[in-house]
């Protein structure tokens, strides 16, 4: 039984479509919030992997012209989510990544088709589609930022509106000549509402216009008030005070389950870790590495962008070498990135192994066998490699950023003294930085009953989404008791 209903409006959730963490967050938080008396339905864009899974759609609005044309709504479910999918061909029929063309650069019409699904959002918002009345609407990134817009400058009583940041990167900034063709009224382009230097600011607008904002870590929620992190919007994120919050992420535990996982080569838990080598050989293997069960093995599962630093790990190949270690990488993104990783592959044949693209059961593989999943990140709002890795025995190695530095705790002396460390982190996010961290944790490593100690730490850590749920769900709560008095 459900008591508050949510419509999340967001560009991805897995498992229907999947670039990255957002999709994680929104395919698993709606189930976490059931458990908390909250209904979640979720606004997608149609694309041909969603329209494709869609199990008992129902038609339940349809729109003569949104952007140029006709489009329908349905509501079905679809990888265990209630999901209203918008069916705009115009828009969302192309094949690929949701964002970019097959040459990978952003759609030139992003600004409409991401205006589209927060249009639709508003309307459902307002009680377009018969029986459904969301208290709140949860909007997620930029490509839903002008939800909140519409429903403010529209002025009919509207639902409480909350904004999560998943990656203030990312802000989807467009011409200010394109604001009548996004249906948004004059006075909405000043600087308390959707303008931003002169452009119009999806992102900005949601950060502007929503009742709350959150972000996916209490560090990040700090580090995005200043300047070094902000990107520009720090001075109005500083202005929003206690609106903005910071709501750690968590991982579907029955997606990330080390002990029934079918998509690894042996299954095990906390308590049979013995096993755990196994998945160790067949990554070795895999990945065409030395069959040597006493070399450290480092993984990376990771998109190849700045943002990520993986190319601190790239520079530091030598001291892998000189160390005995091993490195396989799973990983997708900037082509130089791509190449560097190709070249040394090549170059340290049984040292370093490289899985090129996007594959699901290859994460699951690396998490699994290695014994070190580094995380070099420049910036990390949240993170969900680091908590799959806790929970899956492998040692998490991060830099000491956002979400990262909430969720590992740092194996230094005391911490092993006193038996709480999960993890290695280091600051700044540097090569030498990270050439010491590796070395630490080699010298870990020369340890195993202390390894083995921080391992298990880290596995019985609760990384599900149990606890943020519950913050989000008396967020909800506090917000809708709010908007209804
Ligand atoms: P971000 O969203 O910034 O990419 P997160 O750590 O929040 O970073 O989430 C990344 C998600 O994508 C995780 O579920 C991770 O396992 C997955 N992932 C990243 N790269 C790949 C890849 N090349 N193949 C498969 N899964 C990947
Ligand atoms: C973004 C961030 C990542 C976060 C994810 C889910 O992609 O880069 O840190 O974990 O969103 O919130």
């Amino acid at each position: 039984m459900t008591d508050l209903s949510v419509l999340a409006v967001v560009s991805e959730a897995f498992p229907l479509v999947k670039t990255g963490g957002l999709a994680d967050v929104a395919g698993a938080l709606p189930g976490a919030l059931r458990r908390e008396g909250i209904g979640v339905a979720t606004l997608l864009p149609g694309y041909p992997a969603v329209m494709r899974q869609l199990e008992g759609a129902e038609d339940v609005f349809s729109l003569r012209n949104l952007m140029g044309a006709p489009a329908r709504i349905f509501r079905g479910v679809a990888g265990g989510l209630d999901i209203f999918a918008l069916d705009a061909p115009h828009l969302y029929d192309r094949p690929g990544n949701p964002y970019l063309d097959a040459s990978g650069r952003d759609y030139e019409d992003n600004a409409f088709r991401f205006a589209a699904l927060a249009q639709v959002g508003a309307a459902l918002a307002f009680g377009a589609a018969p029986g459904f009345a969301p208290d709140v609407v949860h909007a997620h990134d930029w490509q839903a930022g002008l939800v909140p817009a519409y429903l403010h400058y529209d002025g009919r009583r509207r639902p409480g509106t909350v904004a999560t940041v998943h990656n203030l990167a990312f802000q989807g900034q467009y011409p200010a000549s394109l604001l009548a063709g996004l249906g948004l009224p004059p006075q909405a382009f000043s600087i308390e509402g959707v303008e931003y230097y002169g452009m119009i600011g999806f992102l900005k607008a949601a950060l502007a216009l929503s009742d709350r904002v959150t972000t996916v870590s209490p560090t990040y929620a700090a580090e995005i008030r200043t300047p070094e992190h902000g990107m520009g919007l720090d001075g109005l994120l500083r202005d929003r005070g206690a609106a903005l919050s910071g709501v750690l992420n968590g991982i579907d535990t029955d997606v990330w389950d080390s002990a029934s996982d079918p998509l690894i080569a042996q299954p095990y838990d906390v308590d049979s870790l013995s096993l755990r080598p196994v998945n160790k050989a067949a990554l070795q293997e895999k990945f065409g590495l030395a069959p040597d069960p006493g070399a450290l093995l480092f993984g990376v599962v990771s998109r190849l962008s700045w943002q990520k630093g993986v190319d601190l790990l790239i520079d530091n190949l030598d001291l892998i070498d000189r160390l005995g270690a091993q490195l396989a990488v799973l990983g997708a993104g900037e082509p130089q990135l791509e190449a560097a990783l190709r070249e040394a592959a090549a170059a340290r044949p049984g040292r370093v192994g490289v899985a090129l693209g996007y594959d699901e059961a290859i994460a699951h593989r690396i998490q699994a066998g290695a014994d070190a999943l580094v995380i070099p990140s420049r910036f990390e709002p949240c993170g969900l490699t680091q908590l799959c890795a806790l929970r899956y025995g492998a040692l998490p190695v991060v830099a000491r950023v956002g979400g990262l530095s909430d969720t590992i705790v740092d194996a230094n002396e005391m911490a092993i003294a006193s038996g709480v460390g999960t993890g290695l982190q280091f600051s700044p996010t540097t090569r030498e930085m990270l050439a010491a961290t590796l070395e630490r944790a080699a010298r870990l490593w020369s340890e195993p009953d202390v390894w083995d100690t921080l391992v298990q730490n880290g596995m019985l850590t609760d990384v599900s989404w149990r606890r943020p749920a519950a913050r989000y769900a008396k967020l909800f709560r506090d917000l809708a008791r709010e908007r209804a008095a």
